[in-house]
């Protein structure tokens, strides 16, 4: 697993503002659920193949316990528990999660997720609530993204019509085959599933089917979707989008998601380069509480990658640089660094962010390391004798000289505005 440098400490603490403030807006309660799952809880959601995925482990008790791969699971286990919430019940997280995944660019085994989820609502407008954050969250990053939305029940009753069949097992397969088209030709998907046994015509009709891409009305002029299960449910989630004032979703019948659990409407988000992959996806699955043992609610929720989202910013240049502190305060020599360390725990309790050279360096070296701060103080004895130190401000390349009181005031008044 990876070590958090501070530069990208520092992005992921700008989109953990930014989510905080998005989920403040749209009235999400943030909680975090446990980071261990028991390995039951984790394959009740996610079926067994999810052991392959999850850091997976016997603790003291001789438990199977696995270390969270993400907050669906551990959220909706805890509204399940908790029989006196009242639905519905908009939830946050934002933190660490664990995948047993190969490490490569964009892809990691220590990663960060913001997570909103709604339970209780099996409505179009549950869904278009998470949209909807999910559009002003990318705004607020100042990331241009498109949202592509597509509906389980739909793409599996196309399915079901090509193949003459709705079996589970032949329906998961040729999903598969369209979650493959993102990454591999359609005549490798084609010889691939036809070794299997798959009719080549009939697959390439679900294919086709699923290539189809824009907006409600130009996929229905596309594809022939109007008799297909879900298709009016489509239709109204867009109108809601609408009303919303979101327009970067779009429909996409590719769209179909990895884990098992959904039961509904799909989502993915894509930024401006596809190779970073999904900068967040989510979507309905209704049928989890059950798992749970308990009654079922409606529940859909999305979550982001926070790594691959500042991937993005990095490529679009949306990043700040990490933040140094806006004030350096250098000393001439030793015999005054006393008077400097002093300055500095004062205006430290006046929370103002002061560095201070811990390394005894020379004066010229200390302004090289006070290059990026705002304002550098300097202190020499012949200012301390007048009871002055130097304000400089690094920008304007002047300076002047100041009371300790003086210093405090004005540095206040110029940073915070
Ligand atoms: P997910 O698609 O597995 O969905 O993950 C969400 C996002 O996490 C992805 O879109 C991607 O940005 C990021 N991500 C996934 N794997 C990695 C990785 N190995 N390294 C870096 N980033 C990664 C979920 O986790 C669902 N729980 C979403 C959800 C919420 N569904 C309903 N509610």
């Amino acid at each position: 697993m990876r070590d958090l440098e501070p530069e990208e400490f520092a992005g992921i603490e700008l989109i953990r503002a930014r989510f905080l403030e998005t989920a403040r807006i749209f009235d999400f309660s943030m909680m975090e659920p446990s980071p261990i799952e028991s390995l039951a809880t984790m394959e009740a959601k996610s079926g067994p193949a999810i052991r392959d995925e999850i850091y997976l482990f016997r603790d003291k008790g001789d438990r199977e316990v696995a270390l969270r791969f993400d907050f669906t699971v551990g959220l909706t286990r805890y509204v399940a528990s908790k029989k006196s919430l009242r639905m519905p019940v908009k939830l946050a997280t934002f933190g660490s999660v664990f995948r047993y995944d190969e490490p490569q660019k964009g892809r990691y085994r220590h990663f960060h997720q913001w997570n909103v989820e709604v339970y209780g609502q099996t409505d179009v407008e549950s869904e278009a609530e998470v949209i909807e954050f999910t559009a002003r969250l990318f705004e607020a990053l100042g990331l241009v993204v498109t949202i592509d939305i597509s509906h389980r029940k739909l793409v599996e009753s196309r399915i079901a019509a090509s193949f003459g069949s709705a079996d589970s097992v032949l329906v998961a397969d040729v999903l598969r085959a369209i979650d493959k088209t993102a990454k591999k030709s359609r005549s490798e998907i084609l010889r691939e599933f036809t070794a299997r046994g798959y009719d080549a015509a009939r697959l390439e009709e679900v294919l086709d089917f699923s290539s189809v891409v824009g907006t409600p009305m130009e996929v229905a002029e596309r594809a022939d979707v109007s008799e297909l299960e879900a298709w009016d449910h489509i239709v109204d989630l867009f109108y809601a989008l609408e009303s919303r004032g979101v327009g970067n979703a779009r429909v996409n019948l590719a769209v179909v998601r990895g884990l098992d659990y959904y039961s509904g409407t799909v989502m993915e988000v894509f930024g401006a380069d596809p190779a970073i992959g999904a900068l967040a996806g989510g979507g309905r699955y209704d049928g989890l509480a059950q798992a749970f043992g308990h009654t079922d609610f409606g529940a859909v929720g999305v979550a982001g990658g926070v790594e691959r989202i500042l991937l993005a910013m990095r490529e679009m240049k949306a990043v700040p640089q990490p933040e140094i502190s806006a004030v350096s305060v250098l000393y001439t020599e030793r015999a005054v660094r006393g008077d400097a360390v002093r300055l500095v725990s004062a205006l430290r309790r006046a929370g103002l962010p002061v560095s201070l050279d811990l390394a005894g360096r020379s004066l010229k070296k200390q302004m090289t390391a006070a290059s990026r701060s705002r304002f550098a103080v300097i202190v020499g004895p012949a200012e301390i004798r007048k009871g002055k130190v130097v304000l400089r401000d690094m920008k304007k390349r002047t300076e002047r000289p100041v009371t300790a009181e003086e210093l405090q005031r004005t540095l206040l008044h110029l940073l915070r505005t």
